[in-house]
């Protein structure tokens, strides 16, 4: 049965036709973040959800997961990590690619921020192709070597089929998006 908070969630999302391209329907969610119940809400949900699992590492997305990711890391007590777009680490890094529609892009790491064995959480708003998720779990699983609990996204695009590149970690989402 879904938590009755999801459904004031939802309606706080607002969806933006035509951004940033014709025929794309953008997932808005500054609209939550105006409303303190449903942002708590969202964020509460992730938390009873992690708490108590040893989890010792957030990893948050740029740039939508650098809003869920902190207060959620705090909640359970632990790290946060950002994974970021190319070039705004100024540590050492590791990278790893990923494709886009049109070419491709890379999320950073610094060496360093996570080690062997961490129980690890990734968490960003949303989930369409999963070609972001899948390149921030290799850089925490395969290059850093954490182990990840689980991928955590506030919505998710299930038409895009993301989920079958996640290499069969789970996902958990709060909201669909058809
Ligand atoms: C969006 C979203 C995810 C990613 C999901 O970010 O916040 O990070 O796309 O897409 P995928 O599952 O197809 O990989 P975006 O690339 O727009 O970057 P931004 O948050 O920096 O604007």
């Amino acid at each position: 049965d879904e938590d009755p908070r999801i459904d004031g969630i939802k309606t706080k999302i607002r969806v933006v036709p035509n951004f940033p391209k014709p025929g794309i329907m953008f997932q808005d969610i500054t609209t939550l973040l105006l409303d303190p119940k449903a942002f708590k809400d969202t964020v509460d949900l992730f938390v009873e959800r992690y708490k108590g699992k040893n989890i010792s590492v957030v990893a948050g997305i740029e740039a939508r997961g650098f809003i869920f990711g902190p207060p959620i890391a705090l909640a359970i007590g632990a790290k946060f990590v950002p994974l970021r777009k190319p070039k705004k680490l100024p540590g050492e890094v590791i990278s790893e690619e990923y494709t886009l529609e049109y070419g491709s892009d890379r999320l950073e790491m610094h060496v360093g921020a996570v080690n062997k064995g961490e129980r690890a959480l990734v968490v960003d708003d949303l989930i369409a192709t999963g070609g972001t998720l899948c390149a921030a779990m290799n850089l925490l699983a395969e290059r850093a070597g954490a182990e990840i609990v689980e991928c955590a996204c506030l919505i998710e695009l299930p038409e895009l089929k993301g989920r079958d590149r996640l290499h069969g970690k789970p996902l958990h989402v709060l909201v669909e998006y058809h």
